[in-house]
């Protein structure tokens, strides 16, 4: 089998495969965070930002090739992706000690893989709106990182297409397709893989809270390099 190397730790692919489908398939972890292997690389949040012959790409979208030499955990590479997801944090409202999600959080724990701390960059705060319309889901829009994975389950999963972004850059928003942009007059249903693929705190299902106590969290128990995503 051909091979490439990550952090000088040879890795075997099979042809077609990127980068970071040949890591993970060879149990290596490169941070990411828009890319879900059930889908299609996405290529937006540049978390598995690597360098490869000593150019800079996302490890999600770049093929893997034989002799590649490509550099993941260095020091500088940590730095950028620090860079990333503080501004990801500072974007939306990701208020991990209340929030449900916290400790199955991706955004989280990728956080924490690349001991981001503290954001030095200023909050934003931003105003969105909270669907609390369904019976038996809530949506915080404020923790959208617009990983576009609710829009692929919707559509590719589903059969649907009740989610989709909308606007550029700051304005991107996560947008429900209804007459009235509400959940409960979509055609979401509890059972969508929609609801269960959301890296964040976005879908949170409603008549419980906290279920999970703190020390039995999923990335409580095992650091987020050590998980296959679900
Ligand atoms: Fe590759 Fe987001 S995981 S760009």
């Amino acid at each position: 089998m051909a091979s490439f190397s990550i952090d000088q730790q040879p890795i075997e692919f099979e042809p077609g495969q990127t980068i970071l489908q040949a890591a993970m398939a060879a149990g290596v972890y490169i941070p990411h965070l828009c890319f879900h292997p059930q889908f299609s690389a996405h290529g937006s949040c540049r978390v598995c930002m690597v360098r490869i012959d000593g150019r800079t790409a996302s490890a999600c979208t770049a093929p893997a090739a034989a002799g590649l030499e490509v550099e993941n955990l260095s020091d500088d590479l940590q730095a950028l992706r620090r860079d990333i997801l503080q501004m990801l944090f500072v974007e939306g409202n990701h208020l991990c000690p209340s929030c449900e999600q916290s400790g199955a959080c991706h955004l989280q724990s990728v956080a924490e893989f690349c001991e981001l701390l503290m954001a030095d960059l200023p909050f934003q705060y931003p105003r969105r709106m909270v669907d609390a319309s369904h019976p038996d889901w809530v949506l915080d829009f404020t923790r959208c990182i617009h990983c576009e994975l609710c829009v692929k389950a919707s559509r590719e999963v589903d059969g649907k297409s009740v989610f989709s972004l909308t606007g550029r850059g700051f304005d991107t928003r996560l947008v429900i397709n209804a007459p009235d942009g509400l959940l409960v007059n979509s055609e979401f249903a509890s059972t969508d893989r929609a609801a269960s693929v959301c890296p964040v705190g976005v879908f949170l299902p409603k008549h419980q809270g906290f279920k999970t106590p703190i020390g039995q969290r999923k990335y409580d128990r095992h650091s987020i390099e050590q998980i296959t995503e679900e």
